[in-house]
């Protein structure tokens, strides 16, 4: 199956299918016909899935292999210096590319290094866990983390292809699974009520492929209408202005998709809360968390998208619907309370 995604300057093909990994060469092959190709991978990766991207490369070009640390501790610059030194000491050229195989931490790194080097280069990604192939996979945001703050330094620069082998999530542990699900289940709260009637259902792990489908046609829906985010692309943080202080405030003991599903709970109405409870209960995924509260709001109060004394937040009132409603920083405390206990 095939995925276009239009953006300001072209587009890029989503190419989703079970066992696309083993014919990779096919379709990016032609591409790469004397180039040199640079795969960017973390050491959680299984390194097969490099492997295999690097022989086929090989079948008509260069192509070399980079393994970063794993983990979001590593999306740093260090690890961007690391893979833009290995360009140059390969002597890469414009016309070279840089293929990231890997989960969003090495997606957003490699699409960054490809944006900056020599001006920007082509950069493939090929994501393998649930939570890129559902979200990072679209929307061509690139990024680090940098100075203590989460994704601050980056560029919107969209892949030239992105292949997802659904295969590839055999190796990941279920707590990673249900950590991307958390961002699918965010998507169908807000804009699509059948989506949410499968998690509510069925049983989710066996619906991977369908899941992922819905979430990228709705991922896209919103970043065609807004490549830059500069207004309905903040839906896509439903859940994520309070999980966000959660997630800073935990210390990294809760995973990013944990954190949005215990955002959500604080901020859907009260007649969906028995419904989303008992699907995330479905997916293993926590309903509120244990760190300090008045922390929390701080964190909130200094993300960037809080204004003078209020947080532009989303809610859900209804699956499949949401309202965009500035918050004041009392009533935004009054949901903290609902689900971080200190
Ligand atoms: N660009 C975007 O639009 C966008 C959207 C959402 C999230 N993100 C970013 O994505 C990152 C999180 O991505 P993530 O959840 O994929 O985390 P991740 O990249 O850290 O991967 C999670 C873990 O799974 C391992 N792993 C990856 N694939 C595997 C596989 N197939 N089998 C076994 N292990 C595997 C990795 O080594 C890592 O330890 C964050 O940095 C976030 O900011 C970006």
């Amino acid at each position: 199956m095939i995925i276009p995604v239009k953006t300001r300057d072209g587009g890029y093909d989503i190419i989703m299918e079970r066992g696309s990994l083993s014919w990779v060469g096919e379709l990016i092959g032609k591409d790469g016909e004397g180039k040199l190709s640079l795969i960017v991978t973390d050491d959680g990766v299984p390194a097969q899935y490099a492997e295999t991207v690097a022989e086929a490369c090989r079948a008509n070009g260069r192509a070399e292999i980079l393994t970063i640390p794993q983990g979001e501790e590593n999306k740093t610059m260090e690890s961007l210096t690391a893979i833009l030194r290995k360009l140059v000491e390969l002597c890469a050229t414009r016309k070279d590319r840089v293929i990231a195989v890997g989960g969003g931490v090495v997606g957003d790194m490699t699409g960054l290094a490809a944006a900056l080097y020599m001006r920007g280069i082509d950069w493939i990604n090929i994501p393998t866990t649930v939570l890129s192939q559902v979200d990072s996979s679209v929307g061509g945001k690139t990024a680090i983390d940098f100075a203590g703050v989460k994704n601050v330094v980056g560029a919107f620069y969209p892949p030239k292809t992105v292949i997802i082998d659904h295969d590839t999530l055999s190796t990941l542990p279920k707590r990673q699974v249900s950590n991307g699900l958390a961002e699918a289940l965010k998507m169908s709260l807000t804009s699509d009520e059948k989506l949410f009637a499968l998690f509510e259902n069925e049983d989710p792990f066996a619906h991977l492929d369908e899941i992922c489908e819905r979430a990228i046609r709705i991922k896209k829906a919103v970043v065609e209408e807004d490549e830059c985010e500069s207004g309905l692309r903040r839906v896509l943080n439903f859940g994520h202005t309070i999980g966000h202080g959660i997630e800073l405030a935990c210390g990294g003991t809760l995973l990013h998709g944990e954190c949005v599903a215990i955002g959500m709970v604080a901020l859907c109405a009260d007649r969906i809360r028995p419904r989303l409870l008992s699907v995330l209960d479905k997916l293993g995924l926590p309903h509120e968390a244990a760190c300090d509260p008045d922390e929390v709001l701080a964190l909130c109060a200094h993300d960037k998208k809080a204004e003078d004394g209020a947080v532009m937040t989303v809610l859900c009132r209804d699956p499949g619907s949401f309202q965009f409603y500035l918050m004041d920083f009392e009533k935004l405390r009054r949901r903290i309370m609902t689900v971080v206990r200190g």
